[in-house]
């Protein structure tokens, strides 16, 4: 039986249609979501193995996407290595006693097991459902940078001020707190595919904060890093952040099999500024909150764009906006499927 779609437009491979799945595709778009998460931090949830499965599953059902991405964070490992984390709603992750000097360094110990016994049973139940269907499981982690910002800022910035100030200010530090998150996050990431996730995705979400300059010496070898730690493993594995046109060309170098894009460069310009790899991407996801036909109109620009090389993934931009109405993502899968051409024998 062959690979399925998804992994072999990772790969480059030619395929028989244009895999879709979208980033935040579990979450608070999904009425049944809704339903079962209640009140109470989203930790909690990813805690309960039996919970953030159906979690996982919920939009593979709905929209028949190719591939299922674990209910999760990209802050959870540091969470489970008791660093002080909680993620509040409608604002993210946020650190009681954010990182500031070198004795945080001892908080940052490496992870085991046990730490992580929650979300590797998830992965369990999750892969054992989608056995019968083939449908792929993608882990993931936040990108060393992007977590960084999130224990350095003590929660989500606009400026990035405080870890801008660090990483210049104290470049020796910064590496060291880099080596441990790269250490954390391959530790992670492993665990995820030895369970029997087959593709990872890398979040770099924030590395557009940087110009490239900086990308290049606090954040593009730290990922190159991560990216080594995980390639004996052999599954595809994406690289992806927002607001990056200026830094494709540097994080094609990171060593990812694909690049995802974000909707402010078109797909060829991306495409060309990627070179020979895959891409990911990379509809707006504002786009789908004015119903059907609109959102339909927009996955059409984004399939022309793509062309009809092989190598494309559709997604958004971004994750799911959580007023999305699910109709607009089914009709924008069975378009995807029908019409896309990029790689399709
Ligand atoms: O994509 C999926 O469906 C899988 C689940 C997933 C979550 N977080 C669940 C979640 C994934 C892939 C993430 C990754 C993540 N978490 C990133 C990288 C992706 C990105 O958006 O750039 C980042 C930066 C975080 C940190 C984080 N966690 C933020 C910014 C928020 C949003 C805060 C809010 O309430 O709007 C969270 C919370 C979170 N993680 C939610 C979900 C479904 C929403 C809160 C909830 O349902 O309780």
């Amino acid at each position: 039986m062959s690979e399925p779609v998804f992994l072999r437009a990772c790969r480059g491979e030619v395929v028989d249609h244009v895999p879709v799945w979208f980033m935040r595709q579990a979450g608070r778009s999904l009425p049944e979501y809704r339903a079962l998460r209640g009140e109470g931090s989203i930790l909690d949830a990813i805690a309960d193995p039996a919970l953030a499965c159906e979690v996982t599953l919920q939009p593979v059902r709905r929209y028949g996407v190719d591939a299922a991405i674990l209910f999760s964070d990209i802050v959870v490992p540091y969470h489970a290595i008791g660093f002080g984390v909680d993620v509040v709603p409608g604002r993210g992750p946020v650190i009681a006693r954010p990182f500031r000097d070198r004795d945080d360094l001892e908080r940052l110990r490496d992870l085991n097991a046990e730490d992580i016994a929650h979300v590797t049973s998830t992965v369990d139940l999750v892969v054992d459902a989608l056995a019968e269907s083939g449908t792929p499981l993608i882990g993931f982690a936040g990108a060393p940078f992007t977590v960084a910002s999130y224990l350095v800022e003590g929660g989500p910035t606009r400026d990035f001020g405080v870890i801008k100030g660090l990483m210049h200010a104290d470049p020796a530090l910064f590496d060291q707190l880099l080596e441990r998150l790269v250490a954390i996050t391959i530790s992670f990431l492993r665990a995820q595919v030895e369970h029997g996730a087959r593709a990872l995705q890398l979040f770099d979400s924030w590395a557009g904060a940087l110009n490239r300059d900086e990308y290049e010496r606090f954040a593009l070898r730290a990922t190159q890093r991560v990216l080594e730690g995980v390639a004996d493993l052999d599954v595809p594995t994406i690289l992806f952040g927002v607001g990056t046109g200026e830094l494709l060309s540097l994080m094609a170098e990171a060593g990812s099999c694909v690049v995802g894009i974000d909707w402010r460069v078109d797909l060829d310009e991306g495409r060309r500024r990627v070179g020979d790899k895959a891409v990911q991407g990379n509809l707006d996801p504002a786009r789908c909150l004015s119903g059907v036909q609109l959102g339909v109109d927009a996955a059409r620009e984004v399939l022309h764009r793509a062309g009809s090389d092989a190598g494309h993934i559709f997604n958004l931009g971004h994750g799911v906006l959580p007023t999305t109405d699910p109709l607009v993502l089914e009709a924008i899968v069975k378009v995807v499927h029908d019409e896309g051409k990029a790689g399709v024998a």
